[in-house]
């Protein structure tokens, strides 16, 4: 174990950016045991020598953690994991363990557990049988888990119960799940292409037939999760969200369902080049010299080649090496590669450069601590409206997008705040989404509700609230996803 990821009481105070760090190292790892426990308990007795030592090592890590710390508590909140109060981040080699401990909590009803210092090798065991055991179905099982807990005198593990609302309702459900599980395919493909294998393109199309069902019954959701910008592995959370952001543009534009797929696929491609570009230069986080830039900007051409070279090259379509080759093309021709005719770039090379930018743009990179807020990135784009970007296709984008986004936050004429959830398909309502308020007239937190910022006074004819300006939801310390998502619960 590394010693030098635990906090101790002789380090001086960390910044809070460091606290953040160690906060994120330190949740991981002690997951980490916790999952081989916690799954082997099924498997072993007690008594098992394996097991005991597994329990063991949970134990050490606990031990020397408490030296610089009151407790070691995770909590699941609006889906994410919290650990002693610092959310979670999850790569994708540790998301496994993080669906495990999620589900592990969900059957149980747990909304937290906490171990405390004073615990004993002999109490954690007791813990951890007690978790392990399965109860009647008669029982609930959290209050099953509690009693067992207490019966064995467990002291210094507590749990907590989950809340109702931490149940997702099943659309959203399904719709968060066919997101993220587009993020694993996209890199077992990215695998493939590394080791040289077949891609397999007809789970591929079966994907964007999913993608494309769930924009149908529940766009705005589905939109609003290209805003949680949650895996660390930006390339593929990147190609997710442009996928869908431009599966979400082009059934705006009329295209049919097929050449829909077909776009979903190419966005989905649009950046395999940069598996070839060194992750060095990627997340530099200085400004590039000529040569790096040189690099990167290979990426297309080297996408387009992979794609080329792929076995199930026929059921490609031709569109996607365009896409591919493409995406960096301006309008007036500038951008990367050089030497095109404008007739020659593909409309869906349009599409995705279009929502390529919005979705780079509004991601925090090593390179640039602050995303532009998706309002400003509409603004910038529409400064660019016909030189950088097809301005037919990008006042479609700002359409589906609305003058204020969906996630955009917002500050009511009332001195409410609030975040937008949804916004109004009429044109002459696009200043008046639906808000979810999340402070009263007095900068109080509350849970408020969805209000609809088009519905008139029946009496008066007049709007109770109005958008007044848009606000930095960094500078108020607000996670707007957590929002978002709780609404999916
Ligand atoms: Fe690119
Ligand atoms: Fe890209």
């Amino acid at each position: 174990m590394n010693e030098t990821t635990v906090p101790s009481p002789e380090k001086p105070a960390e910044p809070p950016d460091q606290r953040r760090k160690t906060g994120q190292k330190a949740g991981v790892e002690l997951l980490i045991h916790f999952h081989i426990v916690a799954k082997n308990a099924r498997l072993y007795e007690t008594n098992n020598t394996l097991f005991q030592e597994q329990v063991r090592a949970l134990f050490d890590f606990l031990d020397v953690f408490f030296k610089g710390q009151q407790e070691a508590s995770f909590e699941v909140r609006h889906s994410s994991l919290f650990f002693n109060g610092v959310r979670l981040k999850f790569g994708l080699a540790s998301y496994p363990i993080f669906k495990f401990i999620f589900e592990e909590f969900r059957i149980r009803d747990i909304g937290a557990l906490s171990f405390r210092p004073g615990l004993t090798p002999e109490e954690l065991g007791r813990f951890i049988a007690a978790f392990g055991k399965k109860g009647k179905s008669a029982e609930l099982p959290f209050d099953r888990l509690t009693a067992d807990l207490d019966a064995a005198g467990v002291e210094n593990v507590r749990l907590q119960k989950v809340l109702d609302a931490e149940t997702f309702s099943s659309l959203h459900r399904d719709t968060a799940r066919i997101f993220f599980l587009s993020i694993v395919h996209l890199k077992e493909a990215f695998e493939r292409d590394q080791k040289d294998e077949k891609l397999t393109l007809n789970t591929t199309r079966r994907l964007m037939q999913s993608i494309f069902n769930h924009l149908v019954d529940n766009e705005s959701f589905m939109v609003g999760l290209t805003n949680l910008k949650n895996f660390d592995d930006y390339t593929l959370n990147h190609s997710v969200n442009v996928c869908v952001l431009a599966l979400a543009l082009g059934r705006r534009l009329g295209l049919s369902h097929g050449e829909l797929v077909d776009l979903g696929l190419a966005a989905f491609f649009h950046d395999l080049g940069k598996l070839d570009t060194p992750i060095e230069i990627l997340n530099k986080p200085a400004a590039l010299n000529d040569e790096e830039r040189g690099i990167i900007e290979r990426h297309p051409h080297q996408g387009a080649e992979k794609l080329l070279h792929l076995r199930e090259f026929s059921r490609l379509p031709l569109r996607a090496i365009h896409v591919a080759l493409e995406h960096h093309i301006k309008e007036d021709l500038s951008g990367y590669p050089r030497y095109f005719k404008r007739r020659d770039i593909n409309f869906f090379s349009k599409i995705v450069k279009i929502v390529d930018f919005f979705d780079a743009v509004t991601s925090k990179r090593v390179y640039r601590a602050d995303a532009f807020s998706r309002a400003q990135a509409l603004s910038l784009m529409l400064e660019n409206s016909g030189t950088e970007f097809n301005s037919l296709i990008l006042k479609s984008f700002v359409h589906l997008m609305g003058v204020f986004p969906i996630g955009t936050f917002v500050a009511l004429d009332t001195g409410e705040l609030g975040i937008v959830f949804d916004a109004n398909p009429e044109t002459r309502f696009l200043l008046r989404p639906k808000v979810k308020l999340i402070t009263d007239a007095e900068g109080k937190r509350i849970d408020g509700d969805i209000v609809d910022l088009a519905e008139a006074d029946p009496q008066t004819g007049a709007f109770p609230r109005t958008i007044v300006k848009t606000l930095d939801p960094a500078t108020y310390g607000i996670e707007v996803t957590d929002y978002f998502l709780a609404e999916a619960q």
